[in-house]
């Protein structure tokens, strides 16, 4: 029976004084003091073989979160085999049994579970209560609940005649799903094996090493909502061996994958290579990397630009595949846009994301921090870049970079094309003086990155909005109008982009969905 559409789960706002501002404050003393050493799970049992390896806050490196162990090739063995064992009694548990364990998960985590998760990705994500809020609860809720209803009137039937009936059955694959997240989105990150396994599928989930803590209290939630033993197994890591154990075993039935370019198209080589040896070809899904635009018109409207540009650029630090990172602003407008932005700049706060008065925490890691700081070491010494705000990088207490504005003079420069994923906004300020010049900055827009992911298109004239929305039909997936390219919601904007930035099957969506079924086709005549 097909369920109604879910209601989006409201986002607390953590006001002072407000109880759910004293729960998170609670959730967050409560883990700082916990550190638990993270296993893996395998058929419902905790298993801790490998190195063992620190998870720490981005922004405190004296705050130690956990500890979890590096999985090989024989923990990885051990959760395909789990998983494969747990398969037949789920594919023969009735859809409604399935829908009910992740609907539950969802009211769980609506209710008593929402600040501890929440305080999780705080912790270990560098993530503000807002940010969090939006992601860990919110969209994850979302997406457990909207995945429940849309997969609920999947199997449209097929014509049948007298004396025929015609039946389709939406069978799991056969084998296993791998599922590998990313460390920016608590929610993407349950939703990617959560999917899979609403489907009737077994998993095989290797969360990222930087959102091991979300990540454990994820798995603990869907356990507590009945998940039976087998069918998510967790493998920690760094991700390397555990795909090279499933890509080379011949049960592997499809990949759910969320991270950069690179590694999925590493993926998809892997499954190439063993491509003769599985029973079934699996279905890979990727949802990859992002150098997401803002295109303002001249007629854009300004203050509400600057703001979206502040916002799409700056909000988690930039490490959303969907943040604002490269602007096409007309001549006549920018002085105004620009001094606008650098009013807002200076009024953003970053530190510690247990302090509520901050906007910004820090990036993810070391590696994101030298990463980031040695594009800003070469754009200063770039005679064809001006550095317009940097205040506020450093690395002594955590990973902090501030938000970085820099006008490029030269548009194919690479900091507009590729993909950096941190607080460092490129604009590239266009000749507007004739009307050429507004077709040749979409062409820019469309023609500059490899990805397609997200971007947003500034004006107030509707046939400007028109023709531009038109110009960059391949430019994104998903493309706003007078707003920021970021804050997709769930069942409202369906996410996803191709180009490089991915397969576009729309994560908490039917089209996703339909990717973990094999439909099976029954004729019975009478
Ligand atoms: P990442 O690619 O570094 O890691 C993603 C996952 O892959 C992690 O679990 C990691 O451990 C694992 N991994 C790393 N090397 C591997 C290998 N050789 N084989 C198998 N697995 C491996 O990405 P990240 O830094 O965690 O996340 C940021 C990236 O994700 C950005 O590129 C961002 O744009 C992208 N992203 C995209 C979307 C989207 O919907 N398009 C959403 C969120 C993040
Ligand atoms: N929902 C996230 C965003 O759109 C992915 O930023």
């Amino acid at each position: 029976t097909p369920s109604p559409l879910p209601i989006n789960e409201p986002v607390l706002s953590y006001a002072p004084g407000s109880a759910e501002r004293a729960k998170l404050k609670d959730a967050l003393g409560k883990l700082r003091g916990e550190q638990p050493d993270v296993p893996h799970v395998v058929g419902g049992r905790e298993l801790r073989d490998g190195a063992s390896f620190d998870v720490r806050a981005p922004h405190d490196h004296s705050l130690l979160l956990a500890r979890a162990h590096e999985g090989g090739h024989a923990v990885t063995e051990k959760a395909i085999e789990a998983a494969l064992a747990a398969a037949p009694a789920w594919a023969n548990t009735s859809f409604e049994e399935r829908a009910r364990v992740f609907t539950r998960a969802a009211e769980l985590l609506a209710g008593p579970w929402r600040q501890v998760i929440n305080a999780a990705t705080m912790l270990g994500q560098s993530k503000t209560a807002f940010q969090a809020e939006i992601d860990s609860a919110c969209e994850l809720i979302d997406f457990l609940r909207f995945n429940v209803a849309f997969a609920s009137r999947l199997a449209e039937q097929p014509v049948s005649s007298p004396g025929i009936l015609n039946t389709l059955e939406l069978r799991p694959l056969e084998g296993f799903v791998l599922a590998v997240t990313p460390f920016n989105f608590t929610a993407i990150a349950g939703n990617l094996p959560s999917s899979c396994a609403l489907m009737g599928n077994v998993v095989v989930w290797k969360p990222a090493e930087n959102q091991v803590l979300a990540a454990y209290h994820t798995m603990r939630l869907l356990e507590a909502a009945g998940l039976p033993p087998g069918v998510i197994n967790v493998v920690h890591g760094n991700g390397a061996p555990v795909a090279e154990t499933c890509l080379r075993h011949p049960s592997l039935a499809g990949v759910h994958f969320t991270g950069s370019t690179k590694v999925f198209q590493s993926i998809w080589r892997g499954v190439g290579e063993n491509i003769a040896n599985y029973k079934t070809y699996p279905r890979l899904v990727g949802e990859t990397g992002g150098k997401d635009f803002v295109f303002a018109h001249p007629s854009a409207e300004i203050e509400e630009l600057a703001v979206a540009l502040v916002r799409g650029a700056y909000e988690y630090q930039g490490q959303k595949c969907s943040a604002a990172s490269r602007a096409y602003i007309p001549r006549s407008i920018w002085p105004k846009v620009r001094d606008l932005m650098l009013d807002h700049i200076k009024q953003i706060r970053m530190g510690d994301v247990q302090d509520f008065r901050n906007f910004m925490g820090a990036v993810i890691n070391e590696r994101a921090f030298s990463r980031l700081a040695g594009w800003r070491d070469r754009l200063k010494s770039d005679p064809n870049a001006k550095i317009l705000a940097d205040d506020g990088w450093s690395r002594e207490n955590g990973w902090f970079c501030g938000p970085t504005l820099v006008e490029l003079a030269n548009p194919d420069h690479p900091v507009l094309a590729e993909e950096l994923f941190g607080p460092l906004l490129s604009v590239y300020v266009y000749d507007d003086a004739k009307p050429e010049g507004i077709d040749a900055a979409l062409d820019l827009v469309d023609r500059t990155s490899p990805y397609g992911l997200t971007g947003a298109v500034f004006a107030r004239d509707r046939v400007a909005v028109g023709h531009a929305v038109k110009r960059l039909r391949q430019a994104a997936g998903n493309i706003y109008i007078n707003d920021k390219p970021t804050g997709a919601v769930v069942g409202q904007q369906p996410f996803g982009g191709a180009r490089a930035s991915g397969t576009n099957d729309k994560a908490g969506s039917a089209y996703n969905l339909l990717r973990w079924a094999s439909p099976r086709v029954i004729k019975e005549t009478f």
